[in-house]
C-alpha cells in the first residue's frame, strides 16, 4: 500500500504541475480526491488493513491528501495568474494615444439668429405662430390691404404655383405677414405673437436670395398705440446688437397693411468696405413696421375703435449678416461644410434671453 500511495504521490504531482489550464486541473483533481477518485480509493482502502498497520495507512493517506490538495491550490493560483496576464496583454488600452475627432456639428447662423431673436421677443410677451409657406393669394396679399395692381404680386417678384384656390394661384408666400391674418381670424384680442420662417421671392444677389427668412411682430390690444411701438423695437434691437447706447430713428414709409407705416433705422459707420454697427453718422435701414391699418383689422372682423395694435417685419439673414459679419448672403445657402464650420456656433452656446450668447 504504501508503494502504491508513493506512486499515486509522483503521478499525481506530476500531472498537477503538467496542467496547462484550470480545466485540465480540475479534471485532475476529481481523478484524485472526487468520490470515485484515486486517493479516494485509497483512503477506503485502509479500512480493510489489519488494524496495527490501519493507523499509520491512514495518517499516510491523510498527508497525501493535503499534499495533493495543497498542489493543486498553488498550481490553480499560478494559472489564474497566467490567464490575467494574459488578458491585460490582449486587452491593453493605451492611454496615452490621443482620442478620436469626434465630428461635431455647427449651428447655422440662420437658426442661431431666430433663437436669438425668438428668446428675446418671448421675454416681453410674444409667443412663436406658425403659417404654411404656400400661400393663397388673400391671406398673402388680399386680407394685408395689398391691391391686385401692387408690384409685389407681379410675376418678377412672386412665384405662383399652377395649382389654383377659388380661382387665384397659390403661390409661396413673399413675407410672414399673412401669419398675422391666420392668427386673427383663428383665435380673439389680444394678440401678441411673433412668427419666424421661411418667405420667398424670385431675386439673387450678394443680399437677395430666393429663399430668405423672416419674423413677423403682431401685438393688437385696446388702446395701442405708436409708442408701444418704438419702445418695443427700440428695446428689442438693443438687445440684439448687445449695445444700449445703439443710435435708432423711425423713417415714414409706406405699407399697405399699416398706417402710419415706418422704417426703423440703427446708426452705423461705412467705410473701406466694413459696415460697423452702432455707432457712425450713417444709417441702416433693419426693418418696417407700423400701427396696423384699419381695413386690416376690419377683414378680420376686428372693430377699430376698440382694438388698435402694431405690427413689424424684420429679415433675419439680414440681422445675422450685420450682427456676425458675415458678407454674403447667397452662402447662407449654398450648404458648405466648411463656411458653416467658419460662421457656424457651437451647439450647446444657448442664446440668453438678453439676446447674447451663454459662454
Ligand atoms: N411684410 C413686409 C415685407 O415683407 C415687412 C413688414 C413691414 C411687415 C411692415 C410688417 C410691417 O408687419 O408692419 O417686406
Amino acid at each position: 500500500m504504501e508503494e502504491q500511495r508513493e506512486r499515486l504521490e509522483g503521478e499525481l504531482l506530476a500531472a498537477i504541475a503538467a496542467a496547462a489550464d484550470l480545466r485540465a486541473l480540475e479534471e485532475i483533481r476529481v481523478r484524485a480526491l472526487g468520490r470515485r477518485g484515486e486517493v479516494t480509493a485509497l483512503a477506503k482502502a485502509v479500512g480493510r488493513l489489519p488494524p496495527e498497520e490501519r493507523r499509520a495507512a491512514g495518517q499516510a493517506v491523510n498527508a497525501l491528501k493535503r499534499t495533493v490538495e495543497e498542489a493543486i491550490a498553488r498550481r490553480r493560483a499560478e494559472l489564474e495568474r497566467i490567464e490575467l496576464e494574459r488578458r491585460l496583454a490582449r486587452e491593453r488600452i493605451d492611454v496615452t494615444l490621443p482620442p478620436r475627432p469626434r465630428p461635431e456639428g455647427r449651428v447655422h447662423p440662420v437658426s442661431q439668429v431666430t433663437e436669438e431673436i425668438v428668446a428675446i421677443l418671448a421675454d416681453m410677451g410674444f409667443a412663436v405662430a406658425e403659417g404654411p409657406d404656400v400661400e393663397d393669394d388673400y391671406h398673402n396679399f388680399t386680407a394685408l390691404n395689398i391691391p391686385p395692381e401692387h408690384p409685389a404680386r407681379q410675376m418678377q417678384d412672386t412665384f405662383f404655383l399652377e395649382a389654383e384656390e377659388e380661382g387665384a394661384p397659390l403661390l409661396l408666400r413673399t413675407h410672414t405677414s399673412p401669419v398675422q391674418i391666420r392668427t386673427m381670424l383663428a383665435g380673439r384680442p389680444p394678440f401678441r405673437i411673433i412668427a419666424p420662417g421661411r418667405v420667398y421671392r424670385r431675386d439673387y444677389d450678394m443680399t437677395h436670395t430666393p429663399m430668405f427668412h423672416q419674423v413677423e411682430g403682431l401685438l393688437i390690444d385696446r388702446r395701442t398705440h405708436m409708442g408701444h411701438l418704438k419702445g418695443c423695437l427700440i428695446d428689442f434691437v438693443r438687445a440684439f446688437f448687445e449695445r444700449d447706447d445703439i443710435p435708432v430713428r423711425f423713417r415714414p414709409s409706406f405699407f399697405p397693411f399699416t398706417e402710419p407705416s415706418a422704417e426703423m433705422d440703427i446708426g452705423c459707420r461705412r467705410g473701406k468696405g466694413q459696415l460697423v454697427v452702432g455707432a457712425g453718422d450713417d444709417w441702416l435701414e433693419i426693418l418696417g413696421c407700423g400701427m396696423v391699418h384699419p381695413r386690416v383689422l376690419e377683414g378680420v372682423g376686428l372693430e377699430p375703435d376698440v382694438w388698435q395694435g402694431f405690427a413689424f417685419g424684420l429679415g433675419i439673414d439680414r440681422l445675422a449678416m450685420l450682427k456676425y459679419g458675415i458678407p454674403d448672403l447667397r452662402t447662407f445657402f449654398e450648404g458648405d461644410l466648411r463656411w458653416l464650420r467658419h460662421y457656424g456656433f457651437v451647439p450647446l452656446d444657448i442664446p440668453t434671453t438678453y439676446g447674447g450668447l451663454s459662454r
